[in-house]
């Protein structure tokens, strides 16, 4: 899809939808002013009928525009521009751009108007934008034999000083993430037939291949070798056989610290032995997202050529049920020597991360953000649009919740007070996989910083918003390819 910047004025651009944000205000201004007189004052009336509204992202097509250049208006409101953020902003051109891409082959221009990038900042805007034509317009029923949403033909900005370096950069750079966010959302999304360890594994390496990244993968073989035992019994009931996937762009000097971003890839949860019931299975083929979001987040760092030094280590698993199943009751020796009682085989995800985690650490990572759909219980504090943050080092977790803010992502803190962990002691190893009833989202994440070494740490947990459960007007479901933008930011911040 070409998206290209304009400084032309909407008047003349010839394309199938022209798409106008309209803010929730009484008196008609910019481009939306002069839209009104090429129109015959039509705008006004709608207005005046309380037709038009302007707000936060409802729509208003109008078909029959005689009098300008495209065939077709969207009005879609942007609410109060003073309250006007880079997340309502994105939820206005996500609204537009889902309603102009539901059918095949169409141009569009977007106009940008002043009143936005004097709100949220010039190349935000124009960045958000961009982002949204390329996620917006992808759907998640590629396996349908009918599509709902086709990537546009082509896609004009129209913004003042298009031509400046900083506009073609930041319309580059949206581009750049929303293509990261799309591979991602189309991993999550493929069902687990088509997306397991070796098959997710291979869609990684021709990533690497194609930015010239160095890839690694480990198999059973070098996993046994590399005494991964935790991460080696969630596998061990299904038929396919397990991979670590390591993913390095070099970026910044050589001896500049190392980012490490590494993802829960458990490519179906069947629960295993502790068997999740049918309702709670039915969307387990997301419980891949961290991986996914680990490697679009590397992909996107890498196009833009930010310099850092990063490596994505995915953890990628099956979780299945047969007679090889690991069992309630086993103990296993994690890669570091720690031994885990098994009192429940669906908490699995801490299993597979505990392995890789000390993995990325031996291998020199200076700094660790981890993205896992960990816990139920993350979901029921938070709800389904909210991560879950868990650090042992404020700073580090100040730096990603930083990027969250910019990138117009919602995280919030959760605390780590001592005492959670004694949820996890057991009487026969060095801990159990499981906390108890309460807290269960805390618990989780001081099993995974037994891991860590202490290293500068961040847990997402992201098993509420990573996987939407029904399209909105603003947002497909399915995989939403949640973090990529705040994970490339904190990339950037870090170059910085
Ligand atoms: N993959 C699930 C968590 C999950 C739940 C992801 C809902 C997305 C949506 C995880 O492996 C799991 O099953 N967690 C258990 C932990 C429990 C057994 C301690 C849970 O949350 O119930
Ligand atoms: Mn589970
Ligand atoms: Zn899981």
């Amino acid at each position: 899809m070409k998206i290209s910047l304009s400084s032309a004025s909407w008047h003349d651009v010839q394309c199938n939808w022209l798409i106008v944000g309209v803010a929730e205000s009484p008196e008609l201004s910019g481009p939306v002013e002069k839209l009104d007189l090429a129109l015959g004052g039509t705008i006004s009336r709608l207005i005046e009928s309380g037709d038009l509204t302007g707000k936060l992202a409802k729509l208003l097509p109008l078909h029959d525009v005689p009098g300008i250049s495209s065939d077709r208006v969207l009005l879609v409101g942007l609410g109060n521009i003073d309250g006007l953020t880079r997340a309502r902003f994105e939820k206005a051109m996500m609204t537009a751009v889902r309603k102009a891409s539901s059918k095949d082959g169409m141009t569009v221009a977007i106009c940008v108007p002043e009143a936005v990038t004097k709100a949220v900042g010039s190349a935000t805007a124009i960045e958000t934008t961009a982002t949204a034509a390329i996620v917006g317009s992808q759907g998640q029923d590629s396996l349908k034999s009918e599509q709902g949403h086709f990537p546009m033909v082509s896609v004009s900005l129209l913004v003042e000083g298009a031509e400046s370096q900083a506009a073609t950069d930041a319309a580059a750079r949206g581009t750049t993430i929303g293509e990261a966010i799309n591979l991602t959302r189309e991993l999550v999304n493929l069902p687990p037939e088509m997306i397991y360890p070796e098959s997710f594994a291979a869609r990684a390496r021709a990533v690497a291949d194609e930015l010239g990244l160095r890839f690694e993968a480990l198999g059973q073989d070098e996993l046994e070798a590399e005494r991964m035992g935790a991460l080696l019994a969630v596998s061990q009931g299904s038929t396919r056989p397990p991979r670590v996937v390591a993913i390095r762009y070099q970026g910044g000097a050589a001896d500049a610290p190392t980012l490490a971003i590494v993802g829960k890839g458990v490519t179906f949860d069947s629960g295993g032995l502790s068997l999740k019931p049918s309702e709670s299975m039915i969307t387990m083929k997301c419980d891949m997202a961290g991986a996914a979001t680990a490697l679009g987040a590397v992909s996107a760092i890498a196009r833009l050529k930010l310099p850092v030094n990063v490596v994505g280590y995915m953890g990628l698993v099956e979780n299945m049920v047969s007679g090889t199943s690991y069992k309630l009751g086993d103990i296993l020796t994690a890669r570091n020597g720690v031994t885990i009682e098994v009192q429940n085989t669906d908490a699995e995800g801490r299993l597979v991360l505990a392995d890789v985690l000390s993995y990325a650490v031996e291998k020199g990572a200076d700094r660790i953000v981890d993205l896992a759909t960990l816990t139920g219980a993350c979901v029921v504090a938070l709800g389904e649009e909210v991560t879950g943050a868990f650090t042992n080092n404020q700073d580090w977790c100040d730096g990603i919740t930083d990027a969250a803010a910019v990138a117009g992502e919602e995280i919030w803190q959760m605390p780590m007070f001592d005492h959670f962990e004694e949820l996890l002691k057991s009487d026969v190893a060095d801990c159990r996989n499981i906390g108890g009833r309460w807290g269960g989202a805390i618990s989780a994440a001081k099993f995974l910083e037994k891991f860590v070494e202490g290293k500068p740490w961040v847990h997402l947990d992201i098993a509420g918003p990573s996987f939407a459960s029904s399209n909105t007007p603003h947002r497909e479901g399915g995989a939403t390819g949640c973090m990529v933008r705040t994970l490339v930011e904190a990339a950037a911040a870090l170059a910085r």
